[in-house]
């Protein structure tokens, strides 16, 4: 359905600052492929400045993807701009956030609203909220992608362990939107894929809390989770259109 980059591939990438989506957007730059970097501080992040200070095809902007205003204006700048991209990637996520009562929870006892909400404010309402404004960019005729970075602990099914409640719920909720807009899109947009996708555990701000009982060599680099995951979205298919898929490619369960 998509294929690897060309000239005329272009992604919008938000958690574009830091982890994977930072590692996403040096991965596709090297193919000199365009760019458009999402963040609340996209166009101060020094890394991404480099990137810009090279040559390189990127264009960043500051948006905080949990406001509905801010994602309408961040549509109209890529309408005037005639910046309209082929490909959304969303990468922005969030575990924990002390400063905003966010603490991934042991027990019941742990769960608050405050955490809740913010859980839920970025992990799954933003990622339909950005498919809501930003999808009629989109080519309709043409090869083009929504994928959204869940996590595997966001399955159901897959649950054994318990914890991490609001983070857990949010990327579950986060699967069925995406499964609900895959459904939907089909007859409006016949060449789209929507994917949910898990990198596998990666090292990161967001995972370093919680890195110790990683198993040797289980522990990805932001480098090659990028290049695992952008090999599915570059060769995505009919038949992962509406999955929840892991880094190598294998289907993960509700
Ligand atoms: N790392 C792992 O082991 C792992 C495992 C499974 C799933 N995931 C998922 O992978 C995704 C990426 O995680 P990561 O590990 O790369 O995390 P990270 O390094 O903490 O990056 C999170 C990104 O989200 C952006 N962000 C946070 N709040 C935002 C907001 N309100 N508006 C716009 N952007 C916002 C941050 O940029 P600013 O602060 O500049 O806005 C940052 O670029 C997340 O969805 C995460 O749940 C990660």
């Amino acid at each position: 359905m998509n294929k690897p980059s060309s000239p005329d591939t272009v992604r919008l990438i938000t958690g574009a600052s830091s982890g994977i989506g930072l590692a996403l957007v040096q991965h596709w730059l090297s193919e000199t492929a365009p760019v458009i970097a999402v963040s609340r501080h996209a166009t101060r992040n020094p890394a991404l400045q480099s990137l810009q200070q090279q040559g390189l095809p990127l264009t960043c902007m500051d948006v905080d993807i949990t406001g509905e205003t801010a994602l309408e204006t961040l549509a109209h700048t890529c309408r005037q701009s005639n910046t309209l991209p082929t490909q959304i990637i969303n990468c922005a996520g969030v575990l924990h956030d002390r400063d905003r009562g966010l603490v991934p929870e042991k027990r019941l006892e742990d769960i608050t609203l405050e955490g809740l909400h913010n859980s839920f404010a970025l992990n799954t309402f933003a990622p339909i909220l950005l498919a809501r404004h930003l999808l009629p960019l989109l080519p309709r005729r043409q090869p083009a992608l929504f994928a959204s970075i869940s996590a595997r602990v966001g399955s159901i099914e897959d649950n054994h362990l318990g914890g991490w409640y609001s983070y857990r719920a949010s990327k579950a909720a986060q699967n069925q939107l995406l499964r609900t807009l895959a459904i939907e899109t089909r007859r409006r947009y016949p060449q789209l894929c929507v994917m949910a996708l898990h990198p596998g555990t990666t090292d990161t701000p967001l995972s370093t809390p919680f890195q110790r009982n990683v198993p040797e060599g289980k522990l990805f680099s932001p480098k090659r989770a990028a290049r695992q995951l952008a090999h599915i979205m570059d060769h995505a298919n009919e038949e992962q259109h509406g999955g929840f898929i892991a880094w190598d490619g294998s289907t993960i369960p509700w």
